[in-house]
C-alpha cells in the first residue's frame, strides 16, 4: 500500500509530540490504518529552533506552499488561532487533503464554514483534540451516543482555572496567589486572560453543545463569565453549604427540545457530585442523556502528549477513511435549533 503523506502545521508543544509518536509508533499506526504514514513536511515559524527527531529537510517556513503541494493525504493543524490556520485548512481541502485540527478557537468560530469546505471537496475534518485534550468527547458524542438523546453536558474544560480553583479550595489561597503558582508550574500562560476570563472554556462549550445537540452553536452564542472574582470567602461559604466552586461549561437542551443554551461561569457544585472531585489541572465532562443516563469523561485536558494522543487517534480515523475511499460522519446532522445564551441558572 502506498504511504499516506502527512504534513504538520506547527511544531510546538503538541506538534512535536505528534511527530515523535508518529515515529515511535509507526508500525502500530500502519497496522491500524492499513498503510504506513509518512511525515512529508513540517511548517514552523522559527526554523532555527532545534527539533529533535525531525529531519531538517522536512522543515519549512512556507506553510502555504506546503498545503498546496497537492500530494498530501492529511494536514495536521496545531498552530492555533484564527489566521493563518483558517486559510491553510481551506487551502488544504482545495488541494486534496483531509484535515485534523486541535484548534478550538477556530472550530468554535467557523466550524460550520470549515465543515462545508471539507464537504465540498469530499474531505474529512476531525478535531477530537480541540476539546479537553486527550479525553475522547467529540466521537463519543457524535457517534457512540448518536442513537441516544443528550440533554445536558456539564464540563470542567479548562485545566488552568481548575488548578487555580482547586488550590483556593484546598489551601485557602487567594486568587492571585493560586494564579501565580499556576503560572510558575507552566499551566497558565504569561497572559492567562483566555483561561481565567472563560474564553477558552466558552470555545469548548460551543463545540460540545453543537455536537451534543446536533445543531450549530458559535462562540458568540455562549454566555461567558470568568472566575477572577471568586474569593477565598466564596469558598468558605460554599463549604458551609456542602459545595465547592468550579468554572463550568453548561450546555443544555430546553425541556421542550426546541432550543439549546450554552454558558460558562463559576458554579457551586455539591461535594457529592462527581465533578466536585476533579482536582488540579484535570478536565471532566458529565453528560446526561435519555437512555444512557449519566456518563462522565475524565482525564488530562491539556499538555503535549495527551493532546497528541487525540490528534493521533484522528489521524488513524482519517487515514482509514482515505484508504477506504470514504469520509467520516462530518458535521452532526444539522437541525437549526435556536440558541439562547442564558437559559435558566
Ligand atoms: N489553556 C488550556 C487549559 C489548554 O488550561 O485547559 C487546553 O486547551
Amino acid at each position: 500500500t502506498r504511504p499516506l503523506k502527512v504534513a504538520l502545521l506547527g511544531c510546538g508543544v503538541v506538534g512535536s509530540e505528534v511527530a515523535r509518536i508518529m515515529t515511535t509508533h509507526a508500525d502500530d499506526l500502519a497496522a491500524r490504518i492499513g498503510a504506513p504514514v509518512e511525515l512529508a513536511g513540517v511548517a514552523v515559524r522559527r526554523p532555527d529552533k532545534v527539533r529533535e527527531g525531525i529531519d531538517p529537510a522536512l522543515v519549512t517556513t512556507d506553510a502555504t506552499a506546503l498545503v498546496k503541494r497537492g500530494d498530501l493525504d492529511i494536514v495536521v493543524e496545531v498552530i492555533g488561532g484564527i489566521e493563518p490556520a483558517r486559510t491553510l485548512i481551506t487551502t488544504a481541502f482545495e488541494h486534496g487533503a483531509s484535515v485534523v485540527s486541535a484548534n478550538k478557537a477556530l472550530l468554535a468560530q467557523d466550524g460550520a464554514a470549515l465543515h462545508a469546505a471539507a464537504g465540498e471537496q469530499g474531505k474529512d475534518l476531525y478535531y477530537e483534540a480541540a476539546v479537553a485534550g486527550a479525553i475522547p468527547l467529540i466521537r463519543p458524542l457524535r457517534e457512540s451516543l448518536a442513537g441516544d438523546k443528550v440533554n445536558r453536558v456539564l464540563g470542567i474544560v479548562n485545566g488552568t482555572t481548575n488548578f487555580i480553583l482547586d488550590k483556593m479550595d484546598t489551601t485557602g489561597a487567594g486568587y492571585q496567589e493560586a494564579l501565580d503558582e499556576a503560572t510558575a508550574l507552566g499551566y497558565a500562560e504569561a497572559d492567562p486572560t483566555a483561561d481565567v476570563e472563560g474564553f477558552d472554556a466558552a470555545a469548548k462549550a460551543a463545540i460540545l453543545a453543537g455536537i451534543a445537540f446536533h445543531t450549530r452553536v458559535r462562540l458568540d452564542d455562549v454566555h461567558r463569565e470568568g472566575m477572577t472574582e471568586v474569593t477565598a470567602a466564596d469558598f468558605a461559604s460554599a463549604k458551609e453549604m456542602g459545595c465547592t466552586i468550579k468554572l463550568l461549561a453548561i450546555c443544555e437542551r430546553a425541556e421542550d427540545g426546541a432550543s439549546v443554551t450554552a454558558r460558562v461561569h463559576p458554579a457551586m457544585i455539591p461535594l457529592s457530585h462527581p465533578l466536585a472531585s476533579v482536582r488540579g489541572a484535570y478536565n471532566a465532562v458529565f453528560v446526561e442523556s435519555d437512555a444512557a443516563g449519566q456518563l462522565m469523561f475524565y482525564g488530562p485536558g491539556a499538555g503535549g502528549a495527551p493532546t497528541a494522543s487525540a490528534v493521533l487517534g484522528d489521524l488513524v480515523a482519517v487515514g482509514r477513511n482515505r484508504i477506504g475511499g470514504t469520509t467520516g460522519p462530518g458535521e452532526s446532522a444539522y437541525a437549526a435549533l435556536p440558541v439562547s445564551s442564558m437559559g435558566e441558572v
